[in-house]
């Protein structure tokens, strides 16, 4: 087992779909297992394959509350339902969140580590890291669902929190740009509500 480096936007990986696993064997358990490793590592709540380099359909997750971690192979959303906004973000993306419409309640099917079949109903954390994840499979993130006009947010001032020097740039305003995010979405240029902690932002 090992923590594997999380690549960040804009990595290419990031924007390719990952491809349906046929058979779990030793070697998809071991991703799984490296998957989790690099999650706890990065005290995210998920974490999705392609975000480690590995382009099968593989995503972990374990929420704040729980001591296991959850590995599904082949995810599905099968069912959404309703919408809510919630705040996000992504290990991707280090250093910034923004607040999307996520649904407010999923239907969900995948494979277990053991090849079983697992049928659910989520909502609330479960329901969103679920969608953040299967996106991220199919080369999504979160930053695809800002509405116009709607801005990504600084987490924090704190030199750390910022993307590190070699994916960030300073914009000729001398506000951070966010790499290969493109379209209409724009930085706050207040970092306005920085209360919230960082560490409940990284969904995976
Ligand atoms: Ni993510």
């Amino acid at each position: 087992m090992a923590v594997r480096p999380i690549l960040e936007l804009p990595h290419p990986a990031l924007r390719r779909r990952a491809k349906k696993v046929r058979k779990i064997d030793s070697s998809v358990l071991r991703l799984a297992h490296d998957m989790v490793d690099t999650m706890r590592d990065a005290a995210g709540v998920g974490l999705a394959a392609n975000q480690v380099g590995d382009f099968r359909r593989v995503i972990v997750i374990q929420l704040p509350e729980e001591d296991e971690a959850r590995v599904y192979v082949n995810p599905e959303i099968v069912h959404r339902e309703g919408t809510r906004e919630v705040e996000e973000g992504c290990l991707s993306i280090p250093g910034y969140k923004g607040f999307i419409s996520r649904s407010l309640w999923i239907r969900f099917r995948a494979l277990d580590h053991t090849s079983k079949t697992v049928r659910l109903r989520a909502e609330e954390m479960l329901s969103q890291a679920l969608e953040h994840e299967v996106d991220h499979l199919n080369g999504i993130l979160y930053v695809d669902h800002l509405g116009e006009h709607q801005k990504l947010i600084p987490v924090s001032s704190e030199p750390d929190a910022e993307p590190d020097g070699a994916t960030s740039t300073e914009g000729a305003s001398g506000q951070p740009e966010v790499p290969g995010v493109n379209g209409p979405q724009q930085l706050s240029d207040q970092g306005a509500d920085q209360r919230e902690s960082p560490a409940s932002l990284k969904v995976g």
